[in-house]
């Protein structure tokens, strides 16, 4: 069979019926946690500020229109993750709809995007790490605070928090689903302390004009700005849902617990994030905000609580790591189902014989995102990572509609409801919000696919399982 057409079976039985896979210990509880600890992150600590300099109080809008994009996203996803509980989201969707060229495209761009977001959340990690021990040791060098790019020489805060979450995974600390839930209340608590603060300070005169930057997104010097070019990047705070569906093999009951997982925690984020927003932007106006590397903090600070803003910043240290383990144990997952379908060195999907988890590829991910976390802007690395996201996005929903049109009577545990409306909805968005993404971004992204499939169509396709049947 050509390498073009081939297809992975669509009821492929887990590994787990086979006894020599993952464990199906995962209840709908630990995967709204774990959709809820990868998706509150970065994007709504941080990059409320980005968005709110790119699209003024139009960043409301922005972050309506990435919510529902996602939500759409999420739907496919749904559905797809419920047909094929296995590990590696949409590249394993892709693999056995769409076939293994198709697949390895999505797959490598999963790769570029979980190490990618490990990377931004580590920046908007030391942030908030900054700003505290700025607040408690004014004289700190800030050149070992910031980027090349912000000013100063190294970001250790952000090598530092890479580093260590993917030696704590190496060591297996993800069995702590309790401390994930608990760090998941933290920093929920936080948000709502901060609404609680903003609240009293709101006046509706920051919200005019509304759309100072225009609506539609356009580059200048290099940044995209206008609602839909904050759209395109607060589109990070929303994600995350997929590491879910990544994750679904150890479902233990996939039908009814990934879908109140993934539907569930998107629609909680969703309501959580407009208030928050809607909150900075009354407390303050935006222009005020945009460029801090705490933005939440930095508001209750000017408000006249800074113990509260260093709360805030101490619930976004302690919490904000949750997200990382999520995307680098997402990474493991994507390295696993690839390497088990022969498409990367079996090497990747090696598990520790003591600590039972595949300590190289974690370290590996970490030491990347640590010299990307370490070197560069936060707004450069969440765009890569974005572009990446939406490939796979696309890709899912892609899927989802062709089997829908192909089997339609395959029985399905979640159905995308007007899967017809929904599905084109989620692929025009995910590509319109691609193409607000910067130049530079869809350039590291063509660069990042032509290399993968170079090694694709040189190597990798020969070592395919598929190959040799
Ligand atoms: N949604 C995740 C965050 O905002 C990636 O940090």
């Amino acid at each position: 069979m050509s390498f073009l057409t081939r297809r992975t079976a669509i009821d492929g039985h887990p590994d787990h019926a086979h006894g020599s896979g993952l464990k199906a210990t995962l209840g709908w509880p630990h995967l709204v946690a774990l959709g809820v600890g990868a998706i509150v992150g970065t994007g709504i600590y941080t990059l409320t500020g980005e968005a709110a300099g790119l699209a003024g109080p139009g960043a409301m809008l922005s972050f309506l229109i990435a919510g529902a994009v996602c939500a759409a996203a999420a739907l496919c996803y749904a559905e797809m993750a419920t047909m094929m509980p296995r590990a590696g989201s949409a590249y394993t969707y892709s693999y056995a709809v769409m076939g293994e060229t198709v697949a390895w495209v999505v797959g490598w761009s999963l790769i570029l995007e979980y190490t990618v977001v490990c990377a931004a959340v580590s920046v908007g990690w030391a942030g908030y790490a900054g700003g505290l021990i700025l607040s408690w040791w004014p004289e700190a060098p800030v050149i070992f605070l910031k980027g090349p790019e912000d000013g100063g020489l190294v970001n250790l805060p952000a090598v530092f928090i890479a580093l260590a979450v993917a030696a704590l995974l190496a060591l297996g600390t993800r069995e702590s689903a309790r401390v994930n839930f608990v760090l998941v209340i933290v920093k929920l608590v936080a948000l709502a302390g901060f609404i609680a603060l903003a609240l009293p300070a709101f006046n509706s005169g920051n919200f005019s004009p509304f759309m100072p930057h225009g609506f539609w997104a356009h580059e200048v010097d290099g940044v995209k700005f206008g609602v839909m070019g904050a759209a395109s990047i607060i589109f990070f705070a929303f994600y995350g849902f997929d590491a879910i569906s990544t994750a679904s093999e150890e479902a233990r009951n996939p039908g009814r617990d990934l879908t109140i997982g993934i539907v569930g925690s998107m629609a909680l984020c969703t309501l959580i994030y407009m208030a928050v927003a809607a909150a900075a932007i009354g407390a303050m106006p935006p222009a005020e905000f945009a460029t801090s590397q705490e933005p939440l903090a930095h508001i209750i600070r000017s408000l006249g609580h800074p113990r509260a803003a260093d709360l805030i910043g101490l619930a976004a240290i302690i919490a904000m790591p949750t997200v990382i383990m999520v995307f680098m144990y997402g990474q493991t997952r994507v390295f696993f189902a690839m390497a088990r379908d022969g498409l990367l060195p079996k090497a990747l999907s090696k598990v520790h014989s003591r600590f039972g988890t595949p300590v190289g590829v974690t370290l590996m991910t970490g030491v990347i995102a640590a010299v990307l976390g370490g070197a560069l802007p936060l707004g450069r690395i969440v765009s890569v990572a974005n572009a990446g996201t939406l490939a796979a996005f696309i890709a899912t929903a892609i899927a989802m509609m062709i089997l829908r049109v192909q089997q339609p009577a395959r029985p399905r545990r979640f159905k995308t409801p007007l899967w017809w409306l929904v599905g084109p909805f989620a692929v025009l968005g995910c590509a319109y919000l691609f193409a607000g993404l910067s130049t530079f971004t869809m350039i590291v992204f063509v660069v990042w696919n032509l290399i993968g499939l170079a090694a694709y169509l040189l190597y990798f396709r020969t070592r395919s399982n598929l190959a040799t049947l």
